[in-house]
């Protein structure tokens, strides 16, 4: 099994990631923000890049059954339902519901690896389900952290290390230098989650704006154990022995 491990998305591109499994991460807010309104119940979350696609895909499909969800600058985008705090996505407000989510960096990440042939949503929220997955089959795979507006982000990171450190404990056999370096940041850094995302840029910035209380969930290690999967540019929760489909990408 080999496990490459990038800190930006910029360190591939999309069609490089065709034919692998990919494990996208944005712990600050959006992988969590997605996995708590998937797991309230919303039927699924459809990522997108841009404020304007979003608007013009909510226009195509119509109908309250379906929500405008995301942000910019941390905040919520005007005119849309919610913002990007998991703590909005309650099930009173998301169950049956199609989220359409546009964020600065983690739904940017997730449609740039759209191609890919398996692509996981993961955060701590749900860090062992996504784990669990990966060592059942064991394959390669691609770790890619969204980052913060194109640079370096240590809650991702660390993230991203805990997750490697359940997939492969100790053994440093078809780990990349950046899974290394990932790993052994999880180590210095994982035992106070939320003293390190207090500490991180992003968490500093979330404080600032008045989202303290999104780290705490944020930093919540598998309180929501489910298993996000794109496919066919949705994301929906991968149930209990599903295939792992190829999936065609319609953009
Ligand atoms: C993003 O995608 O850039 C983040 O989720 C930003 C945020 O914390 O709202």
């Amino acid at each position: 099994m080999r496990i490459d491990l990038y800190f930006t998305p910029s360190q591939t591109d999309e069609l490089a990631l065709r034919d692998k499994s990919v494990v996208v991460i944005d712990v600050l807010r959006a992988s969590t923000t997605i996995i708590a309104a998937l797991g309230n119940g919303a039927r699924e979350v459809i990522p997108v890049a841009t404020v304007e696609s979003a608007v013009k895909i909510s226009g195509s499909l119509g109908g309250d059954q379906t929500l405008l969800g995301g942000e910019r600058n941390g905040k919520m985008v005007e005119g849309f339902h919610l913002g990007n705090s998991p703590a909005e996505y309650t099930g009173e407000r998301v169950k049956g519901k199609v989220v359409i989510f546009s964020t600065t960096n983690g739904s940017q990440a997730m449609v740039k690896a759209r191609y890919a042939r398996e692509l996981l949503i993961c955060g701590f929220v749900n860090v062992s389900a996504v784990a669990e997955s990966l060592r059942q089959s064991p394959r390669d795979f691609i770790i890619i952290c969204s980052g913060n507006n194109g640079g370096f982000s240590l809650e991702d990171s660390v993230c991203a290390g805990m997750l490697i450190a359940k997939v492969v404990a100790d053994d440093p056999q078809g780990l990349s230098d950046g899974a290394i370096a990932g790993r052994s940041l999880y180590r210095t850094h994982g035992k106070n989650l939320l003293k390190m995302m207090r500490m991180s840029e992003h968490g500093r910035y979330l404080e600032d704006i008045g989202f303290g209380d999104d780290l705490k969930l944020c930093a919540g290690v598998d309180t929501i154990p489910i298993l996000p999967q794109l496919e066919s540019n949705v994301i929906k929760v991968r149930r209990e022995g599903e295939k792992r489909d190829e999936h065609s990408v319609t953009t």
